[in-house]
């Protein structure tokens, strides 16, 4: 059984019947304020000891090899193609379904990147579409766990099979499984978390690189701090010499002890969150399905993080309609994503990989991603429920 009151909720305002639904809210505990309040009084905020500590603890989590936290997603993601060492202009492939910073990070790299179609069931890589685009040259891929749905197994085979280098985009999937075990846990070359304040585990902004590359556990170190080869509690604690050397052109992305507290504190009731968020989102299915609605992906899916409840409106449906009329009965919803190519900068600036962005196409006018957060009560999911159904009648 799901606890579904939840005690030492401080961040989830307690809205009644007819409040706002925010489409998420990040769950604030009691422990989580006393951690902060800890650091802060600490005499140390920025990266230090809690930071190192966060990352034992995320590496026994996921049984990691090493894990390197960071102040963002997008950074691990930058960091771990940085890392490759890539020429100039070298091919990137990316989801074309993604959040921008996926496809960011290869920019950032001056790597250029080519966009790639997604599987209709689950909004994934398509390992059809990754397969043709080997066939045209990929330096480097990155593959997304979309909504906290591992990628097909075969995505890991073809690059494998193609001497490829994966990165994973796990800005979704912290706590997914795979055929692996944890996504992060052994086998892992690289994936990237993301802490951000919607996601399932929060420090507010965050990220970490979990890798069983030592050479890249290294290298992320130096590199999310300018590249310095010591970080300022090496220079400033008693002993450690006050000089360094910059060995690497990096970039400032270390995460500070304030909040690695807040995400370590997160991490200790990581399961039961997932539990209810779980919960929730079986729910949201439970009403709908047998209304005809479809959701991302089509089934139930072990092993899921079930980071977003994304559902499919029927086609024809008018979604600017439906969401202006759920704004109206206060409910937020979002969309993840609107493919890239729809972006004007990389309209111009991606390649399109050989099988062409028809699944993005037809899915974008029909995507959308119901309120779903551990502070939601079952009541709030019936009602954003039956107010989807009554807009989608409309
Ligand atoms: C798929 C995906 N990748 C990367 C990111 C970037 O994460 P961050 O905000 O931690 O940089 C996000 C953010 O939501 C995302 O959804």
């Amino acid at each position: 059984m799901v606890d579904f009151e939840l005690t030492s909720r401080v961040s989830t305002a307690d809205v009644g019947a007819d409040g706002p639904i925010a489409f998420a809210i990040p769950e604030v505990s009691d422990d989580d304020v006393a951690a902060v309040v800890s650091v802060l009084r600490s005499g140390w905020i920025t990266t230090g000891d809690e930071c190192g500590k966060l990352e034992s603890d995320l590496a026994g989590y996921l049984g990691a090899r090493h894990v390197v936290a960071v102040s963002s997603c997008t950074a691990a993601l930058e960091i771990s193609l940085a890392y490759l060492h890539l020429p100039p202009g070298a091919r990137v492939g990316v989801p074309a379904w993604t959040f921008v910073s996926t496809a960011l990070a290869a920019v950032h790299n001056n790597l250029l990147p080519v966009l790639l179609d997604v599987d209709p069931l689950t909004l994934n890589l398509s390992p059809d579409a990754l397969e043709a685009a080997l066939g045209e040259g990929l330096d480097a891929v990155i593959a997304v766990h979309f909504g906290g749905v591992a990628v097909d197994p075969r995505i890991h085979q073809l690059c494998a099979a193609a001497g490829v280098p994966l990165i994973e985009d796990a800005a979704h999937a912290f706590g997914t499984k795979d055929e692996r075990g944890f996504v992060g846990g052994p086998g892992t070359a690289s994936a990237c978390f993301s802490f951000y304040a919607t996601k399932n585990l929060t420090s507010g902004e965050g990220g970490a690189i979990a890798t069983d590359d030592e050479d890249l556990a290294t290298f992320a170190r130096t590199y999310r701090l300018h590249g310095m080869s010591a970080d300022a509690l090496a220079r400033y604690k008693p002993g450690g010499s006050v000089t360094y050397d910059m060995v690497d052109p990096g970039i400032k992305a270390n995460m500070p002890d304030l909040l690695a507290a807040l995400a370590r504190s997160q991490l200790a009731r990581f399961e039961q969150s997932q539990a209810r968020r779980r919960a929730l989102l079986n729910r949201y299915r439970d009403l709908l399905e047998p209304e005809g609605i479809r959701f991302v992906p089509s089934g139930r899916v072990d092993g899921s993080a079930d980071h977003l409840a994304v559902v499919l409106l029927p086609e024809g449906t008018d979604r600017d309609l439906v969401v202006a009329g759920l704004k109206g009965r206060g409910i937020s919803p979002s969309i993840h994503f609107r493919p890239l190519h729809h972006f004007s900068w990389f309209a111009v600036n991606a390649a399109t990989g050989p099988g062409g962005l028809a699944t993005c196409e037809a899915v974008w006018p029909r995507a959308l991603s119901l309120p779903l957060h551990v502070g939601l009560s079952v009541a709030d999911v019936d009602r954003v429920a039956a107010a989807l159904l009554d807009e989608v009648a409309l």
